[in-house]
């Protein structure tokens, strides 16, 4: 981690936990994260629990963010949520381009290359996700992935806001999977990432958070946490655990 950024803790929920569910895991949360000097705390619940979530969270470190949104301000789109909504109360952020929405539900990179300057019009902090599958890190087409996706995500984002979004690296396979990036391979993967940036305009490249995701636990937090690059971590299942994703934050102080 670089002192000149604050690193992010983002914990992604995905379709887990009830209202009474968060609010019993925040409650247990917020006293272990309560002297996290600074490291930003984030929990991404499913839409339902957001506003409860905001509500619990007031005062505290922990940010509250979505796991998707619309580029639209309003219109016929059945059952999607827009930033305006979002912001109305008082959610922080937003992940966007997570893989299971890419591969489950059709996200394209066209629609979040107007995601991303939608979020942020709003006052929402971007978390854009971008990563390769097994395949192409076999075939030897990672950096051409991440390049095709960091490019077309950000296409339409000013050079000057490109430090306003964070963007988390995670490599597929180690989704839900146990089996973890080794430290080069997300140190090589989030650099390259951060010097696509740089392509653009080499200051925003210095202010930009790389976070990495996948397979993220309290035993191997430190090591990743500690990578020159890594401005965080992007977590799923141990997230949903009060402990172990209090374990992962004080691995980033
Ligand atoms: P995982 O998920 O930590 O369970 O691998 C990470 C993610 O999907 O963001």
């Amino acid at each position: 981690m670089s002192s000149d950024r604050t690193p992010l803790i983002a914990g992604n929920w995905k379709m887990h936990k009830s209202i009474a569910e968060a609010e019993e895991f925040i409650a247990a949360l917020l006293p272990r994260v309560s002297d996290a000097e600074g490291v930003e705390v984030g929990i991404c619940p499913p839409f339902l629990a957001l506003q409860a979530m905001v509500h619990s969270t007031r005062g505290s470190r922990v940010q509250v963010f979505a796991q998707t949104m619309h580029q639209a301000d309003h219109g016929a789109f059945t059952g999607e949520v827009a930033a305006s909504m979002l912001t109305e109360i008082d959610v922080h952020g937003v992940i966007l381009g997570h893989s299971e929405r890419r591969e489950l539900f059709g996200e394209t990179d066209r629609a979040l290359a107007l995601k991303v300057p939608a979020a942020l019009a709003a006052g929402l902090t971007p978390i854009l996700c971008v990563g390769e599958t097994e395949d192409e890190r076999e075939r030897g087409d990672t950096q051409r992935k991440l390049r095709h996706q960091v490019q077309e995500d950000l296409a339409r984002l000013p050079d000057d806001r490109l430090g306003d979004v964070v963007i988390a690296y995670e490599p597929i396979w180690a989704i839900g999977t146990g089996q973890v990036a080794t430290p080069e391979q997300a140190q090589e993967a989030i650099a390259f990432v951060r010097a696509l940036v740089a392509d653009r305009s080499r200051e925003q490249a210095g202010r930009v958070r790389v976070l990495y995701g996948g397979s993220v636990k309290p035993d191997n937090a430190a090591e990743l946490l500690a990578l020159p690059d890594v401005d965080g971590a992007l977590v799923g299942g141990a997230s949903l655990d009060a402990a172990s994703f209090a374990a992962i934050v004080a691995a980033a102080r």
